[in-house]
C-alpha cells in the first residue's frame, strides 16, 4: 500500500468520527462512538496498524498524520462528552423543581432536657463530694414510704403527703423518695453510706403554677460513726455554692420531719438586684430548696443500723424548683408539657 492511499484513508477516517461525532448528543451515543474509534479493536488501532505496511521512507508522515486525527478526534470528543454532560444537568434542573439557589435550612440540633440536665448537675456536685448515685422504685408500698420512716397507720404526718394508691391494697407511688433511705440501708447495712437517690415522686395534689402530681427530687443519706449536723450544714452549704455560686448565703430553719430528728428546713438568699426577687420569693429575700434532718434513730434501726453506734443525716430537695429559681421560671407545668418552645430555651 502507498502512503497516498494510506493518507487518503486516514483523512476519510477523520471526516466520517467527526460526522458522527456531531450527530451525538447523549452520553451513552457519545461512549460508544469512543469505543469503536478509540478502543483495542477500533478504527484507531486498525490505521496505526497500518504503519508496519508501509515502505519505511513512508511511516513517519504517515505516523504524524495518524497522530494528528488521533488528537482532532480526541478533542472534539471531549467537547461533545462536556456538551452533553451539562445539556443533561440543564435538562435535570428544569425538570425538577429543585432551586440549588434557594438558602439551605438550618438543621434542628437535638439537646437534653432541662430536668436531665439539671439532674446532671446534681450528680456532678454530689459525686465530687463522694457520693454514690442509686435508684430505687417508683412505685412503693405502705411500710417504705411510711411506716420504716416512723409513720405508723393514721400517723397525722401523713397528711403531709397526697398520695396515688393503686387498687392493690398498701401499693402506692411513692410520695417522696425518702423510702429509699429504707433500701439503700438494708442492702448496705453495716457499711457507711453516702449516696445521693434521685427519681421521680408522685403526689395527689391539684396541679397549679407551683405544685404538680409528677416531679423529681433528689435524696441524700450519709450513715457512719460521728455524722453530725455540723456535716449537714457543711455539705449543704457547699453543694448550695457550688450550684448557685460562691456568694451564697444559706439559711436554716428548724422543721418536722418524722424521719429526722431535729429535722430543718434550708433556704438560700436571692439577688435584690434581680427583678424576680420579689416574687420568687414572696418578698423575703429567701427560698426553701430543701427538707433535712439527722436521720430518726428508728429509722436506723428499720434500716438494720444501731443508732447507738453510728449516726447519719438525710435531706431531699427537689430538682424542679431549684430549676425555677435559677432560671426564674414561673410555671412548673412548662416541665412535662413537651413545648420546644420553652425546652430550646435552654
Ligand atoms: N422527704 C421529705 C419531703 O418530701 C424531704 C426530706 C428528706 C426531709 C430527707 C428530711 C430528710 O418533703
Amino acid at each position: 500500500m502507498s502512503e497516498l492511499n494510506a493518507t487518503a484513508e486516514l483523512l476519510e477516517l477523520e471526516k466520517r468520527g467527526l460526522q458522527e461525532l456531531q450527530a451525538l448528543t447523549d452520553e451513552p451515543a457519545l461512549r460508544a462512538w469512543h469505543t469503536k474509534y478509540f478502543g483495542d479493536k477500533g478504527e484507531m488501532a486498525g490505521a496505526l496498524r497500518k504503519v508496519g505496511t508501509l515502505p519505511p521512507t513512508e511511516r513517519k508522515g504517515y505516523g504524524q498524520e495518524a497522530n494528528r486525527i488521533k488528537q482532532v478526534l480526541t478533542d472534539a470528543y471531549d467537547q461533545a462528552l462536556a456538551k452533553a454532560k451539562e445539556n443533561a444537568l440543564l435538562a435535570s434542573l428544569s425538570e425538577s423543581p429543585l432551586d440549588v439557589s434557594l438558602p439551605g435550612r438550618p438543621t434542628r440540633h437535638g439537646r437534653v432536657h432541662i430536668a436531665t440536665r439539671i439532674m446532671r448537675e446534681i450528680y456532678g456536685i454530689f459525686s465530687d463530694m463522694g457520693f454514690q448515685i442509686h435508684r430505687t422504685r417508683e412505685v412503693e408500698d405502705d411500710l417504705n414510704n411510711f411506716e420504716y420512716l416512723n409513720m405508723p397507720p393514721h400517723h397525722p404526718a401523713r397528711d403531709m403527703w397526697d398520695t396515688f394508691h393503686t387498687t392493690t391494697p398498701g401499693v402506692l407511688l411513692r410520695t417522696h423518695t425518702s423510702p429509699g433511705q429504707i433500701h439503700v440501708m438494708r442492702e448496705f447495712c453495716p457499711q457507711p453510706i453516702r449516696a445521693v437517690l434521685p427519681g421521680m415522686c408522685y403526689r395527689y395534689e391539684a396541679i397549679t403554677t407551683r405544685s404538680e402530681i409528677q416531679f423529681q427530687q433528689v435524696e441524700g443519706l450519709v450513715i457512719g460513726p460521728n455524722v453530725t449536723m455540723a456535716d449537714l450544714k457543711g455539705t449543704i452549704t457547699a453543694f448550695a455554692r457550688r450550684l448557685f455560686g460562691q456568694e451564697r448565703q444559706i439559711r436554716i430553719r428548724s422543721s418536722y420531719f418524722p424521719f429526722t430528728e431535729p429535722s430543718i428546713e434550708v433556704d438560700i438568699d436571692w439577688p435584690k438586684e434581680d427583678p424576680n426577687a420579689d416574687r420568687l420569693t414572696k418578698g423575703t429575700g429567701w427560698l426553701e430548696i430543701m427538707g433535712a434532718g439527722m436521720v430518726h434513730p428508728t429509722v436506723l434501726r428499720n434500716g438494720g443500723y444501731d443508732p447507738d453506734q453510728v449516726s447519719g443525716f438525710a435531706f431531699g430537695m427537689g430538682p424542679q424548683r431549684i430549676t425555677m429559681l435559677k432560671y426564674a421560671i414561673d410555671d412548673i407545668r412548662e416541665f412535662w408539657k413537651n413545648d420546644l418552645r420553652f425546652l430550646q430555651q435552654f
